[in-house]
């Protein structure tokens, strides 16, 4: 039931430091030891030597995180793809690739599909997924359960963050088996993980300001979304949920990939959201996503940067800015989403439309 929320959408959103705590728990010790009994088997064979996961939608975002982790924590090669073109494209899998799954619903045709395929092939099968004995996990050789709890509003949000801390937990896991983290990092990353669902629950105290926003940007026809590393997969979901809420045209791109084309569809007025890195960033990232602030803003696009709280290079060049409290790189993603999720939302509610229930679209979808 959605209680006192005005949607399941409300509702969810502002579950998502929830979902982050339960999929964690008793799974993370403070000194970064892993104990998930039902990957033991998994992590702990040695012929793995590559990890492709597989998913769709807003699923496969989660995945990009979780294949930038798996490769900086375990230190395994690791990719993404999306499960409709994975199948058909003659992939080479083997008994050494490791197929790890992300599906809310786990019944996601197109992934069940690739995930067969995959086992035929001879690789070894992980199932992340939100719904207890769906068809995905029954055919894995194992099973993540994130514990989001039921999502009911079509566009997933909680089901989101809870899959990136899973796949955050399998890489993990990976790598404390394989001795890529030592123990001081291991220690850091929990502490870090841990953290995450009271500074979630901060960014979710954004939705009166995104409230406003959203209203005076209701006439909107096309919002861009930028990030870079962990801030680009968010890009993308921001644009998905825009799409798929308020039905209005939005792309997310990298930031790096700006000057190779899309800055050519910066006029004046054009709204753009960026995903600022901390000023923190030991690689130079914060300058450089500042500078592209200053080149679309330039050129007259209106930006709404999301950045760490204090962050003061970018207030200048910024038309708003959401701030984040300061965290672990892998966790800003989780503290990003969340204005972005509320923003599609009250978009969409501006624009009175049901956000629980956008049109031609199914929670699951169980035709190719
Ligand atoms: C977007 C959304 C979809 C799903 C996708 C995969 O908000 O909900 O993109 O993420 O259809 O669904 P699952 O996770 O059930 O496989």
């Amino acid at each position: 039931e959605k209680g006192g929320w005005s949607s399941f959408m409300a509702k969810e959103i502002s579950e998502q430091p929830e979902a982050v705590a339960n999929t964690l728990r008793s799974r993370i010790t403070p000194e970064g030891h892993i104990d998930i009994p039902e990957l033991a088997k998994v992590v702990a064979d040695t012929q793995i030597t590559r990890v492709v996961f597989i998913a769709c939608g807003t699923a496969a975002y989660s995945a990009m995180l979780g294949a930038y982790a798996m490769e900086k924590w375990a230190h395994i090669p690791a990719s993404v793809e999306l499960s409709h073109e994975f199948r058909y494209r003659d992939a080479v899998i083997d008994a050494h690739t490791l197929v790890v799954s992300v599906s809310q619903s786990g019944e996601t045709m197109d992934t069940l599909m690739a995930v067969r395929h995959a086992a035929e092939a001879g690789a070894t099968t992980v199932s992340i997924c939100n719904t207890q004995g769906a068809t995905i996990p029954r055919e894995s050789t194992a099973t993540l359960y994130t514990h989001a709890g039921p999502e009911v509003a079509v566009a997933s949000t909680k089901a989101f963050s809870a899959q990136v801390v899973a796949t955050y937990l399998l890489a993990l896991a990976f790598g404390e088996a394989r001795g890529a983290l030592s123990a001081a990092e291991r220690a850091e990353l929990a502490e870090a993980l841990l953290a995450a669902p009271d500074q979630m629950a901060e960014m979710v105290q954004t939705g009166e300001r995104i409230h406003e926003l959203a209203h005076w940007m209701a006439d909107t026809h096309s919002v861009l979304y930028l990030g870079r590393h962990v801030g680009y997969p968010i890009a993308l979901e921001g644009a998905l949920k825009l799409k798929e809420l308020a039905y209005i045209h939005a792309e997310g791109f990298a930031a790096g990939e700006l000057k190779h084309g899309p800055i050519a569809l910066i006029e004046p007025g054009q709204i753009v959201f960026v995903v600022v890195p901390s000023p923190r960033d030991p690689r130079s990232l914060h300058s450089k996503v500042v500078s592209n602030i200053q080149e679309i803003r330039a050129r007259g696009a209106r930006v709404i940067a999301l950045a760490e709280r204090g962050d003061a290079a970018v207030l200048p060049f910024a038309d708003e800015v959401i701030a984040l409290p300061p965290a672990h790189t892998f966790v800003e993603p989780l503290l990003a989403v969340i204005p972005l999720h509320l923003f599609g939302m009250e978009l969409a509610m501006a624009k009175g439309l049901d956000v629980d229930q956008p049109r031609n679209l199914a929670k699951s979808v169980t035709v190719e």
